[in-house]
């Protein structure tokens, strides 16, 4: 089948499995051209198919040759209807990583429930013993409560006032001012409920329990904080209030780490396009004016060169640097003072006519298209493709 991208608002219907084979493909190879980290050996990755997810299992794998098994939720393919793009993603993860003879197992379905802590937990004694990483990254709308069956949603709100500010059309590149009304009612409890540190906890919990977490163990969730100009919708919104769940959750679980000498850790990582980004208002026109001036001063990253990052100069360096409120910091280079006040000045310049200039729409929209496997660079989109395609680790 010849499949192309079908886009509606900002998701994409489809997937390409060559081209979200050559993206894993890529990342594999830059890892590979770091060098070896003297970094994690057996590392469970939940949230493990797309975005920084895959990347920390890519480079758990690569750079230090580390046993994966890997959680996440995606749809699956079926003659002449494409799965998602994490499918695809961890197909070839999974080839590639066997094909080096490197341990890559995974499980489908959803990591909040009990009976895929089950599964992971078993297959864990199975296999590895013990792990001695566990990667968090869940991106959900939705969570089903393992114990009372409540089905929470997040929401993206502003806290108090109505917030007010541009956005952009990303496929049109229409510049306009949105506005989003408060968060009300149980908004805020239901965004920490799904994105919060609660299912973070209980997964350690879990491993614990059952001995599961080798000497040293070290588990990472990620967050983010950005700038002023997203703070009213992003770190001071509803999703704000669940990252500092998170963030405080970290201290949690080291409080019930110390007979193993295990840490918590909350890495703080560079505003991205992916899945999850896309659907924030107004964060697709910080991106794009963010990827501009970092790709001008040399510094702009992906998901990999951050993950990459974070493993050799941060966890597995001699001393894991942190800020004052004990997270580590890989936005280092997005919060620099020159990169903030250049964006920021852009930010008032920003109109549909002078963002193609000003800004790195192009950037966006390839970066968006990339997610799903299309626009990368080599793949024949012409030519006929399986899209039925099987991920040789998946339990
Ligand atoms: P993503 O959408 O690329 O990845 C989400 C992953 O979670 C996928 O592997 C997906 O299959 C999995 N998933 C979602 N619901 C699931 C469920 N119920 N059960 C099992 N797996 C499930 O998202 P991204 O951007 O990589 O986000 C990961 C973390 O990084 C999030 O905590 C996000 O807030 C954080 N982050 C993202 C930034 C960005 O700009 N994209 C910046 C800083 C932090
Ligand atoms: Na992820």
């Amino acid at each position: 089948m010849i499949i192309e991208p079908r886009t509606r608002g900002f998701i994409c219907l489809t997937a390409h499995p060559k081209g979200c084979e050559q993206n894993v493909i890529n990342q594999i190879d830059y890892i590979k051209s770091k060098g070896a980290i003297d970094g994690p050996k057996k590392v469970l990755v939940i949230g493990a198919s797309t975005g920084f997810g895959l990347a920390s299992r890519i480079t758990s794998a690569f750079g230090a040759n580390a046993s994966t098994i890997g959680v996440y939720f995606e749809k699956p393919p079926s003659e002449g209807r494409p799965a998602s793009p994490g499918w695809y993603n961890t197909a070839a993860f999974e080839t590639q990583a066997h094909k080096e003879g490197l341990y890559a197992k995974s499980i489908n379905g959803d990591a909040f429930s009990n009976e895929i802590k089950r599964q992971t937990l078993d297959l864990i004694k199975e296999d590895l013993g013990q792990v001695d990483l566990v990667i968090y990254s869940l991106a959900s709308p939705v969570r089903t409560h393992p114990d009372t069956g409540v089905k929470y949603k997040s929401v993206l709100k502003p806290i108090g006032d109505t917030f007010q500010n541009k956005t952009v059309d990303f496929h049109t590149g229409k510049v306009t001012e949105v506005s989003i009304a408060p968060a009300e009612g149980d908004d805020i409890e239901n965004t920490v409920a799904v994105m919060g540190g609660e299912d973070w906890k209980m997964w350690i919990d879990a491993l614990k329990a059952e001995g599961l977490l080798a000497p040293d163990f070290n588990t990472v969730a990620y967050s983010y904080i950005g700038p002023s100009l997203t703070e009213a919708v992003y770190r001071k919104g509803t999703i704000g209030r669940a990252k500092d769940h998170l963030e405080a959750t970290a201290f949690d679980i080291t409080d019930t780490l110390k007979d193993v000498n295990g840490k918590a850790y909350v890495s703080v990582n560079k505003a991205l396009v992916t899945q999850a980004s896309s659907a924030i208002p107004v964060i697709p026109l910080y991106i794009s004016l963010l990827y501009k001036v970092m790709k001008e001063m040399g510094i702009h990253e992906g998901c990999i060169e951050q993950i990459q990052r974070l493993f050799s100069d941060r966890l597995y360096a001699d001393t894991i640097a942190t800020d004052e409120q004990g997270r580590i910091r890989i936005d280092d280079w997005e919060m620099r003072d020159d990169v903030q006040a250049k964006v920021a000045e852009l930010w008032e310049e920003a109109t549909t006519e002078t963002l193609p200039e000003i800004g790195d729409l192009k950037g966006y929209d390839t970066d968006f298209f990339n997610l799903f496997g299309f626009k990368v660079p080599g793949v024949d989109y012409d030519a006929d493709v399986n899209e039925v395609v099987a991920i040789p680790g998946l339990q």
